[in-house]
């Protein structure tokens, strides 16, 4: 949430970019058995097939999660928004792409400020997106192809028109009053009301404060104005959300992705943040024109991991009538150092998340080697062999190609960020439209804005719509999308970027994602190999080995520049002593190498392989 509102959010659009396409090979041996082969009650009573549990209980460490934004996925009923039964109708395209999970960013009845995450009613679905039956027909659809479905959990805030909150601001006695953070103003008297209770801000933009003039109090909202953030330090929130999660465990749901879940707490002091300093030595004003706070009041407060412990425990002895396998907590973890990152896992008398997201890496933004073998190797190394989940877009942040892209090889860009993804040890997170190689398409105008954020910060910060239009089935009208104009306009390179005709392109991005997702899920050393980073000081290609077990492993190589390279991947240092590769994977115009020694990769290329004697 850091990156997406701080002044580093990158917006250097780029034309769309072109790169040749040679053939690529790949050798898979044969897929793994899925969970699917027991049902969840058949799964906690059998005693006998304990490799089964296992691996129904370790579903979620190499897991291939697909994040979809109901709004932009598929429209079914016409009327230009996305909606449950779009979801449903995929659901064997996406099985063929290979993903394990979806998380789906809210569905709830919402009055759609922040596009869903301003949330109504916690325990219904949305018109907008369909009915409960439509629900529960996708979990149901889902299921019969082994694909578990996840939910956005939103426990910071609700909707200001959440029952709870008319109730809270409906006066000070009112039970619910102590349900969300209120406070006197500063300097208030009868006829004023006087300044915010302290300079905390939205990370919309502004105060995050907002007067009632009904109670004549403020109250405070990490997010939009209609996002009151809940006063956690009362039990009563605590229990409504415990039931809220259990409703939808029951429901079957394999986890939840918990938003915003490092600023549930606020320091009681309630006083001022730091402003940061510029190095001009005057404070740094960010794309709303809002002095920058450093947020250690209200981001990251150590109390927050007392509550993400008790979700667990909930989410752990949760009854498994209808889910089988263990449920998982993903987390929305923007944090600043691989330390903090740790303690997202929690300890092993009080775990917390099993996958909290690792934004160090996907989010360094520029193709640097040495950060990203640094950070690489800190998941490795410095998470105590917990597993990393691996990201790199979502419905917050530009899409790859504005981020990493050059305008001219982004194509081959895609296909090296991807291999970082679903080639290195972890768990990968990933949006719909990545593997196809959607582009950020930002808004032009400030009058189609249609992100809040976009609003506010107009036009140093033009919103997230950019990295949200909807996916390109094929190139009709509207993409295939929706038969009447969607909510957001269709990128214009839906014509040579769709579904369809990268399905009938043995190169395409699409063909790379399945490829490269198919090699994680089938080969031992791609599925369970440690990273160990080769040839470190090399600034032009990062490469890494992975050690599998008995003998099985595979070494990644990928040119981080436009130029050819050829480098040495010799694993002896790592204990391994095979000379020659068998090749599982590689980018047009990469060669088999001769040796293990001499591996030449093109422009942007990425070559995998199996290490041999
Ligand atoms: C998270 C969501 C973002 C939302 C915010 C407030 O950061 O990912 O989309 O606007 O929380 O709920």
């Amino acid at each position: 949430m850091k990156r997406i509102f701080s002044p580093l959010r990158l917006r250097s659009w780029v034309t769309a970019g072109c790169s040749s396409i040679l053939a690529s090979s790949l050798l898979f041996s044969a897929a793994p058995a899925s969970y699917g082969q027991m049902s969840g009650s058949s799964y906690a009573n059998s005693a006998t097939n304990s490799a089964a549990q296992q691996r129904l209980l370790n579903w979620w460490k190499n897991a291939v999660v697909y994040e979809i934004y109901p709004r932009s996925f598929q429209d079914t009923n016409g009327d230009g928004i996305g909606d449950l039964n779009g979801i449903t109708e995929h659901l064997d395209y996406l099985k063929q792409l290979g993903i394990d999970a979806i998380w789906i960013s809210p569905m709830y009845p919402s009055p759609q400020v922040d596009f869903g995450y301003d949330i109504s009613d916690y325990e219904a679905i949305d018109p907008q997106y369909g009915t409960m039956a439509d629900f529960d027909r996708l979990i149901a659809e889902a299921n019969k192809r082994h694909i578990r479905i996840m939910l956005d959990m939103v426990m910071n805030h609700s909707s200001d028109k959440h029952p709870w909150f008319l109730e809270s601001r409906s006066s000070r006695n009112n039970p619910k009053r102590d349900w969300y953070v209120w406070k006197d103003g500063k300097g208030e008297t009868a006829t004023s009301q006087g300044q915010p209770p302290n300079n905390w801000q939205s990370a919309f933009g502004h105060s995050a404060w907002q007067w009632d003039p009904k109670t004549r109090q403020y109250y405070y909202h990490k997010f939009y104005i209609q996002q009151p953030d809940f006063n956690w330090n009362n039990p009563e929130v605590q229990q409504a959300f415990d039931k809220i999660l259990n409703f939808w465990m029951n429901k079957g749901v394999a986890g939840f992705r918990f938003d915003a879940i490092t600023t549930l707490f606020e320091d009681p002091s309630m006083t001022d943040e730091k402003v940061v300093l510029g190095k001009d030595g005057k404070p740094k004003i960010n794309a709303f024109g809002d002095e920058v706070v450093d947020g250690k009041k209200t981001d990251n407060l150590p109390k927050n991991h007392v509550e993400i412990a008790h979700i667990r425990s909930v989410m752990d002895t949760a009854p498994d009538n209808s889910f089988p396998g263990k449920r998982v907590m993903i987390g929305e973890t923007y944090v600043p150092t691989i330390n903090d990152l740790l303690k997202m896992y929690g300890t092993t008398q009080k775990p917390e998340f099993e996958l909290p997201m690792d934004t160090q890496i996907g989010f360094i933004n520029k193709l640097n080697v040495a950060a990203f073998r640094s950070k690489i190797n800190d998941a490795e190394t410095r998470l105590d062999g917990n597993v990393p989940l691996i990201v790199f877009e979502n419905h917050d942040n530009p899409r790859i190609d504005a981020r990493y892209g050059d305008g001219v090889h982004d194509t081959d860009i895609t296909r090296v960020i991807s291999t970082i993804l679903f080639a290195t040890r972890g768990a990968s997170l990933f949006y719909y439209g990545s593997e196809i190689g959607m582009k950020t398409t930002p808004p032009t105008r400030k009058e189609d804005v249609r992100d809040p954020v976009g609003i506010t910060g107009w036009p140093k910060e033009k919103g997230r719509d950019g990295e949200r239009t909807p996916m390109q089935w094929d190139d009709s009208k509207y993409a295939g999308f929706s038969t009447v104009k969607p909510w957001l306009p269709i990128p214009p390179n839906k014509a040579t970027i769709n579904v369809k005709m990268e399905q009938a392109e043995p190169n395409s991005i699409l063909a790379w994602y399945e490829s490269l997702i198919r090699l994680k899920k089938t080969n031992p050393a791609l599925r369970s190999g440690s990273n160990v980073m080769l040839d470190t000081a090399n600034t032009k290609v990062l490469s890494w080995l992975r050690k599998g077990p008995n003998g099985n492993n595979v070494i990644v190589a990928t040119n981080f520049t436009a130029e050819p390279q050829t480098v040495n991947l010799s694993a002896v240092s790592a204990g391994v002593m095979g000379t020659h590769l068998t090749t599982l994977l590689k980018t047009p115009g990469a060669s088999d190498p001769a040796s293990i020694t001499a591996v030449a990769l093109p422009a942007f290329g990425v070559y995998i392989g199996t290490v041999k004697e």
